[in-house]
């Protein structure tokens, strides 16, 4: 069967990789589509490198731009791509401008999109991310799911349950497969730390570091734990650019062991968490990841659209409160970390578990009679 996977920015590679892989593995015609959407080596290209991905077989260049341009920069080159490889299914994932926008092209032209990691809401319709979410799974007729709460959801907003799939976290995947030969790297020993010996900061939600008051906050709590424990701190684009713009001394004179760190590849990142002591993120995978590897999260956000790490593994929601930050970044630095376990499915197996159930369609189909244009090849 024809499955046109896409991806687009840094979130994307790892949850496609193990699937594209599984995919062609079990014989599927699944060519790669970048949207370019994340362009630079360090955001992209490193990520194929060390998740042993296959290059695109189709980069649009989007680049950089607003929302909307962005959005509809992404519309305007999918289109003949789709139209020229004429797929059965398209596959998108996560919740980022390509994966609507992709999505969103497929369906127009009567394609079935399957939608990987559907399902996760956070309730925050302030969050780019959300309204990508909740507009790609209206639109996809095959939802891959990576929890239950996920498909408690899509039940609420009455999917039909016969259209969500359980197939589990395909990022926990790319990190089982990974984190033997990312630990094997010595990155620790590089950045000159050792194993618990340090924390991990990533900030990069608009909504943390385009507002001046809320990102000084944050970084004066990061400085205060580095006084404590050093925090290595690689900085998103984004942030990056805020940072220099805020005014006064800069994070890094203020505190030395606050240590600002250009973006890292996939395998570095990955030896980063397992090594940590603590990691303080905005990100929605490392929540997911730090569940995977027992190591304490505190999420600088007021919501989470992955709750399971909160019930079963070792996240705890913070928000942006300089003391409650460091109320519980004391808790885990004095021995009282939260323990959790592994959420079920997340077991390195979601890959082959897509691929079978693509398989399957593949011999059986899937219905048509609920689409008006009864072109969906589906059920
Ligand atoms: C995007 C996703 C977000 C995801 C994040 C991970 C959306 C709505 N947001 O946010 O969900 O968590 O990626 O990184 O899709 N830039 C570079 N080099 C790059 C890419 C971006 O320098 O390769 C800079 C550009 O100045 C750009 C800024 O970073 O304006 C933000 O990039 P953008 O893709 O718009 O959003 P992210 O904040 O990365």
């Amino acid at each position: 069967m024809k499955i046109l996977c896409t991806v687009g920015a840094r979130p994307n590679f790892m949850k496609v990789a193990p699937v594209l892989e599984a995919l062609r593995r079990h014989g599927h015609d699944a060519p790669l589509v970048h949207t370019g959407q994340h362009y630079d080596r360090k955001m992209s290209e490193v990520f194929f490198d060390h998740l042993g991905m296959p290059a695109p077989d189709i980069n649009l260049g989007v680049g950089s731009a607003s929302h909307a341009v962005q959005t509809a920069r992404i519309l305007e080159a999918f289109e003949p791509v789709l139209l020229e490889h004429a797929p059965r299914v398209v596959l998108v994932a996560g919740d980022v401008n390509s994966t609507i926008a992709c999505a969103l092209v497929a369906v127009k032209h009567g394609i079935a999109v399957a939608h990987l990691e559907a399902g996760l809401r956070s309730g925050d319709r302030s969050m780019p991310e959300e309204i990508n979410r909740v507009l790609t799974d209206r639109i996809s007729r095959i939802l891959l799911t990576p929890s239950k709460d996920a498909d408690k959801n899509l039940i609420r907003e009455n999917v039909p349950k016969k259209w969500i799939y359980r197939v589990g976290n395909a990022m926990i995947d790319s990190l089982f497969s990974h984190i033997d030969a990312a630990r094997s790297l010595g990155t620790l020993e590089k950045l000159g730390v050792e194993e618990k010996g340090f924390a991990l900061m990533t900030l990069h939600r608009p909504s943390n570091v385009d507002e001046p008051r809320v990102l000084t906050r944050i970084l004066s709590a990061a400085g205060e734990i580095s006084e404590e424990i050093p925090v290595l701190f690689p900085v998103h684009p984004r942030t990056r650019k805020r940072i220099n713009d805020l005014k006064g001394a800069k994070p890094s004179e203020r505190w030395p062991n606050l240590r600002m760190l250009e973006p890292l590849g996939y395998l570095e990142f990955l030896a980063l968490q397992g090594g940590a002591k603590l990691v303080l993120t905005d990100s929605g995978g490392i929540q997911e990841e730090t569940t995977a590897l027992g190591v304490p999260c505190l999420t600088l956000r007021e919501n989470t659209e992955r709750p399971i790490t909160l019930s079963e593994g070792t996240n705890i929601l913070v928000g942006t409160d300089r003391r409650r930050i460091l109320e519980e970044a004391g808790k885990v630095l004095g021995g009282k970390a939260k323990r959790g376990r592994c959420p079920d499915l997340w077991d390195g197996d979601t890959g082959e578990r897509v691929a079978l159930l693509f398989d399957q369609i593949d011999a059986e189909g899937l219905l048509v009679a609920d689409h008006p244009t009864g072109r969906i090849p589906l059920e």
